[in-house]
């Protein structure tokens, strides 16, 4: 058992941020058992028999938070993080990711890059990643084995492509099959606790839909999360319904498909119409609003207050590497910015998202989209333990705040000024795990 006590921050809604001071969180095999704000810590040590070395005392400008959900990055794309931005969507495609992916049957430099990516992600804050891997089965597997010894929870998708690709890095369409299943198969069987595959076509453009139908039919029989593109650039938007005959829109050729579901989470989704809006809702499909990405290859500006009035569930992603951050603070920042710019052309009453929406998104909102809010996203009895110790006062860098400042202002400072030198510790499932990360990439240097 671990006993946590101080300052606690989460959302129970989009509308409900919670500071809770003087809180006590108790933590066994991972799971909460007990909250209480308010609280004399040394009666509650007492009364649950903790020992003292179980016990961590937040500091006077540290507070606890749920750990952070990247709902879509890229973990081949790290490398290419920050460069090769000139090009819209179809063009940097081909341009720059499909050659960086292909070399990923590289079981050698996957394991370089795979370990940097789920490192540096949980040292900023990422507890949960829902990644797209590559084609490449083992090298697949290998960030599932990666990121369950470094720690992170994380759904991982061997990407399924099988038309419309450069012929070096497509798959045949006999083994696109045989692959994803030997994939998911192997991934379940090692039951790591944290680690679940997921059924990824990367999408419509590069799937036939004979391919996309078989990936839903497994997706169904293994019980897995789906994810895949949706509707992220204007020519990607046209190329798609025209590959696919007899589909209305983006969102038909997915829901002909069969892989529209409770369990289906969307990247972008920028240029939906109210009707595909209407049938995700009905398909209770959730979105991931990756803005960085959406400004650094120019795809557009995502209307997220639109999404979530029509009853979706959004969470952030970083969409490395067409976001060049893989930081969740990166992508709330971008999210506000987006919505601020989007706002100047609206009537008076838009509400463009603030600090509390994007924190509920990069938390709560981020479970939620990926159907794990029973598990994570917030503080509660049964939940498992993901969080985050910020600090307010790091040694270096530009978060700066002062005696008098007020919780939601200093919260607001964190978000639009902090970095991995504020986190200063982060847990998985109860235990902590950022040290092991530092750790690793300072023994693996590229
Ligand atoms: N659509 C299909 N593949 C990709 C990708 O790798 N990144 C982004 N941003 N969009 C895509
Ligand atoms: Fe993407």
């Amino acid at each position: 058992m671990k006993l946590f006590y101080g300052l606690v921050v989460h959302s129970k809604s989009i509308d409900d941020l919670c500071f809770l001071p003087n809180t006590v969180i108790i933590v066994d095999k991972g799971k909460i058992v007990c909250i209480q704000a308010n609280a004399d810590v040394n009666k509650v040590q007492q009364e649950h028999n903790i020992s003292s070395e179980n016990v961590v005392i937040l500091k006077e400008n540290e507070f606890l938070m749920p750990g952070m959900i990247d709902t879509h990055i890229h973990a081949p794309q790290y490398i290419n993080a920050g460069f090769g931005l000139e090009l819209p969507l179809l063009g940097w495609l081909n341009k720059y990711t499909f050659p960086t992916e292909t070399r990923f049957s590289d079981l050698k430099f996957a394991n370089e890059v795979y370990t940097r990516v789920v490192a540096n992600t949980l040292i900023n804050g990422t507890t949960t990643a829902m990644y797209f891997a590559t084609i490449h089965k083992d090298s697949a597997l290998l960030l599932g084995d990666i990121a369950h010894q470094i720690g992170q929870r994380a759904f991982i998708g061997k990407v399924s492509m099988d038309q419309n690709s450069p012929e070096y890095y497509i798959e045949e369409k006999g083994s696109a099959i045989k692959d994803i299943e030997e994939f998911i198969v192997s991934l379940q069987s090692k039951n790591y606790p944290n680690i679940q595959p997921a059924v990824t076509p990367r999408f419509a453009i590069t799937c036939s839909m004979n391919l996309m139908k078989t990936l839903s039919e497994l997706a169904s029989k293994y019980n897995v999360n789906i994810q895949t593109h949706v509707s992220e650039n204007p020519a990607e938007c046209e190329v798609a319904v025209s590959l696919h005959e007899g589909c209305r829109d983006y969102v038909d050729i997915y829901a002909q498909a069969n892989l529209l579901t409770a369990k289906t989470i969307l990247a972008h989704g920028v240029y939906l119409s109210d009707k595909e809006l209407e049938v995700l809702h009905r398909y209770q499909t959730s979105i991931s609003h990756c803005p960085n990405s959406n400004c650094s290859i120019r795809s557009g500006m995502c209307d997220v207050r639109r999404l979530m009035e029509k009853g979706l569930r959004v969470g952030l992603g970083t969409d490395v590497s067409g976001g060049f951050s893989s930081s969740i603070l990166d992508a709330m920042r971008f999210a506000i910015t987006v919505s601020n710019i989007l706002s100047l052309s609206k009537s008076e009453d838009y509400k463009p998202l603030n600090f509390r929406d994007v924190f509920f998104m990069a938390t709560l909102g981020g479970a939620q989209a990926l159907g794990l809010d029973d598990k994570v996203g917030n503080f509660e009895i049964g939940k498992e333990f993901d969080a985050l110790v910020v600090n307010l006062a790091p040694t270096d860098g530009n978060l700066e705040v002062w005696p008098d400042e007020s919780m939601e202002n200093r919260l607001s400072k964190w978000i639009h000024l902090g970095d991995d030198r504020s986190i200063s510790r982060v847990y998985v499932n109860g235990v902590e795990v950022k040290e092991g990360a530092i750790n690793t990439l300072r023994i693996k240097r590229l």
